[in-house]
């Protein structure tokens, strides 16, 4: 491996340790018995700590879905609003420094509405607790900052981080963008952030392999976006659960390295544990282009000479689809869900029948998924396009640039210039209005009366841009928010309809064009945007938690397990979805983040009482009814431990951690569902909580708020180091006294039941690291 050897010394850091990769791969390939594997496995089994312990068996089928696997990742990275509660964790372990590089990233906290000059300072002011923690946490433990301004975590990921067989960790759910770098990057909660921070094993339950064949070539107004608004469309929000989704096929060769990010990004949408990309050469052109060509060689290597970075021939998938680019049509997909899927020639008459505003509000372009350089200049050939007829926008219409890089490189060529021209107001590099950051003026927020807006961002739950539950967010392709910006009406499909002129001509747009990287290259941008790359730790920096903070609380460890069965009482029963929004609202709470007590006011105030349809509603045992977290907190406080009862995919979503800490914090014991989120369930027992499904769903109908539920075997259970999964029997009282046995499932692993005794993943970590 000793070609591995030449990356230059600044690069090292950031280039996949290759050989010992490699190495690793042979133990799994004498292990496999030289099975074919995909891409994915060749990627993850070769970060495992130990291939020899980690895969019991020679045979895939008793890996994929069954096995536990003890990773390694290689880097770690945080945006600011998860990154508060991941470094209050990492600082409770009392390491000096992290095992692996690691970046904070200040985008979550960023308001849009005016553009950089004035939202930057104001966001600064309202945050400057907290981004100054961050900063000297980046100090004292040696992680790169990436300050308020300097762009949203996943572009600047694939701008600088992820390559190709790389394996990382994201303490935000869309870290699967850096897939379409051909690496497996995976979103986690703060407290997985901690296991790669600390060297202690991250685990993962083996994924099972979904193969997207693509086929033929986008061309049109069809683009990356469109492929995984279709997958999304036919796959839905629970389609990836459990899976990777690996692309192959020739179809992969055509697409730019950033539209095969937009598609790794919204797997999150159809939650996938993460998506990936074989290497190609538009990786190589993407590395070179932004400085790494010595990443590419080396890639080159491991691919050309070691087989690395593709699926092996015969590689076998538990699931393929197939993807026709050539016949792909632009979707559009929305509202509330991300796989309500339209395509555009079906978009009109669907809009009629389903009563969906007709009038659109406002067009929103950019965010981690959609700021590209080309996704940019094809969205800017629109923009000339109508400026050209004389047309101007009908609606308001924001861009979010996705980094300080992209914004640089964007005036440099005039684009912004041409945005700004042509009515758009050019936010900050920032996540802004895709999560609630949106100081919306042009509707207020309390109103009953729905609208419509169009964006290029990658979710659209209920109120997530910007407050408002009455907000249809359809989400869909840079090029046809922008097309439908100059129209304003549903009703106008930009690849067939023209527009009316003033002058009484008619306009119609022509297919839009653009380049895949900018021909002068990128440019670097404002340095006070960028930090030292290879940050070195301080054990002399203080990090300053005021106990008077209401932004920030240090932790305090959850208690321990019991030892004993759990007796807990149902707080209430959830009606339907419930994403991690629902449980753990974001827009106004973002800003308690790193304050476990205070943020905990928000738990499960979306959420639906199946039993009355109201939604933050709960009742006491004598039938007082209170909002769910202040009957939650009294029952904290009686000493009264509860469970809730809830759907399908509980904990869908992204994978903010306060969604599990919060109920635990607030005395939950158990939750007990149809079906979990991957993220979430991990979550939830990384906190010391116990996930439960049921073994036959429709006893959901049998359980009541106020309902008695005590386990029957759980010590058992521990006992058997929770067997990597197996049944549970809960007893159910009724208030009349009567009581019935039912069947539930866990999916505890030895360590996840270490995790459970010591009360939470990190006090069982800072237990080992103190012993
Ligand atoms: Fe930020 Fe929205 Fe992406 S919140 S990280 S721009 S999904």
């Amino acid at each position: 491996y000793a070609k591995f050897a030449n990356v230059p010394k600044n690069l090292q850091s950031r280039t996949p340790p290759y050989a010992k990769l490699l190495a690793n791969l042979e133990k799994v390939k004498k292990i496999t018995n030289n099975t074919p594997l995909t891409l994915a496995e060749k990627i993850l089994y070769s970060h495992l700590c130990d291939p020899e312990e980690s895969l019991t068996s020679s045979n895939l089928e008793d890996i994929r879905g069954k096995e536990y696997l003890k990773l390694y990742p290689d880097r770690v990275a945080m945006q600011d609003a998860s990154a508060q509660m991941a470094m209050l964790q990492f600082m409770t372990t009392g390491l000096p420094d992290t095992a692996v590089p690691a970046s904070f990233h200040c985008d979550h906290l960023i308001v849009g509405k005016n553009g950089e000059a004035k939202d930057l300072p104001s966001s600064i002011e309202t945050n400057k607790e907290v981004f100054d923690f961050l900063e000297s946490c980046g100090k004292k433990y040696g992680i790169q900052f990436w300050g308020p301004g300097s762009g949203i975590i996943h572009q600047i990921v694939l701008e600088n981080f992820s390559a190709p067989g790389l394996m990382m960790l994201g303490t935000d759910s869309h870290t699967p963008n850096a897939g379409g770098l051909g690496a497996i990057a995976i979103g986690v909660g703060g407290a997985d952030a901690v296991d790669a921070l600390t060297h202690t094993p991250w685990e993962l339950k083996a994924p099972k392999i979904l193969g997207v064949k693509l086929t033929g070539h986008l061309s049109g107004w069809s683009a990356p976006k469109d492929v995984i608004s279709k997958i999304a469309g036919m796959l839905t929000v629970r389609g990836g659960t459990g899976y990777i989704v690996e692309y192959f096929g020739e179809g992969t060769s055509t697409l730019s390295c950033t539209g095969m990010a937009t598609i790794c990004n919204m797997g999150a949408e159809i939650g996938a544990t993460t998506s990936t990309f074989p290497y190609q050469d538009a990786h190589k052109r993407y590395l070179q282009a932004t400085g790494r060509g010595p990443i590419a060689e080396a890639a080159d290597v491991a691919l050309n000479e070691y087989g690395f970075l593709r699926p092996d021939k015969g590689a076998q998938y538990d699931k393929v689809i197939e993807i026709n680019l050539s016949e792909l049509e632009p979707h559009v997909n929305g509202p509330y869900t991300p796989d309500l899927s339209t395509p555009i020639s079906k978009y009109a008459e669907t809009s009629l029948k389903e009563k969906w505003p007709q009038n659109i509000s406002v067009g929103l372009i950019g965010s981690c998924t959609n700021s590209s350089y080309q996704d940019m200049s094809r969205v800017v050939d629109l923009v000339q396009q109508a400026a050209a007829a004389g047309l101007k926008p009908k609606i308001p219409f924001f861009v979010t640039p996705g980094s300080e890089q992209i914004r640089a490189t964007l005036e440099r060529d005039g684009i912004i210039q041409i945005f700004k021209d042509n009515g758009a107001k050019v936010l900050a590099n920032a996540c802004g209005p895709c999560i609630g950051q949106w100081d919306r003026e042009d509707v207020p927020k309390a109103t009953n009366e729905v609208n419509s807006i169009f964006t290029s961002y990658n979710r659209n739950f209920r109120a997530r841009n910007d407050g408002n539950r009455n907000t249809m967010n359809f989400l869909t392709s840079p090029e046809i928010v922008t097309a439908m910006i100059y129209s304003g009406n549903a009703q106008f499909n930009p690849l067939t309809d023209a527009i009316k002129l003033d002058n009484g001509k008619e306009f119609r747009f022509q297919a839009p064009t653009g380049d895949e990287l900018p021909q002068k290259g990128f440019e670097h941008g404002r340095d006070e945007f960028y930090p030292d790359l290879e940050p070195t730790s301080n054990a002399d920096v203080e990090i300053k938690v005021s106990p008077e903070s209401d932004r920030l609380q240090l932790l305090y460890p959850f208690d321990a397990w019991s030892g004993k069965e759990l007796k807990t009482t149902a707080l209430m029963k959830v009606e339907g979805k419930c994403t991690t929004d629902h449980i753990s609202a974001a827009g106004v709470w973002l800003k308690y983040k790193g304050h476990l007590e205070n943020i905990s006011y928000n738990t499960l105030i979306g959420a639906q009482n199946k039993e009355t349809g109201e939604v933050n509603r709960a009742y006491d045992i004598d039938g007082k009814g209170y909002d769910i977290p202040g009957l939650m907190m009294k029952w904290k406080e009686e000493g009264r431990p509860w469970t809730v009862i809830a759907e399908d995919n509980y904990g869908e979503g992204s994978a903010r951690e306060h969604a599990a800490l919060s109920p635990r914090f607030l005395g939950g014991q158990i939750i007990l569902v149809k079906s979990f989120a991957r993220i979430h369930e991990t979550n939830l027992k990384k906190q010391g909580m116990l996930p439960l499904t049921f073994a036959d769903a429709a006893d959901y109908d049998k359980i009541t708020a106020g309902d008695i539920l005590e386990t029957l075997n759980l010590v058992d259970m521990v006992a058997k180091d929770g067997n990597n999964g197996g049944f549970l029997d809960v007893k159910v009282t009724k208030p009349d006294g009567t009581s019935f046995i039912i069947k539930t499932k866990h999916t505890m692993s030895k360590d996840q039941i270490n995790f459970f005794k010591a009360g939470s993943a990190i006090n069982y970590i800072g237990n080992i690291r103190r012993a």
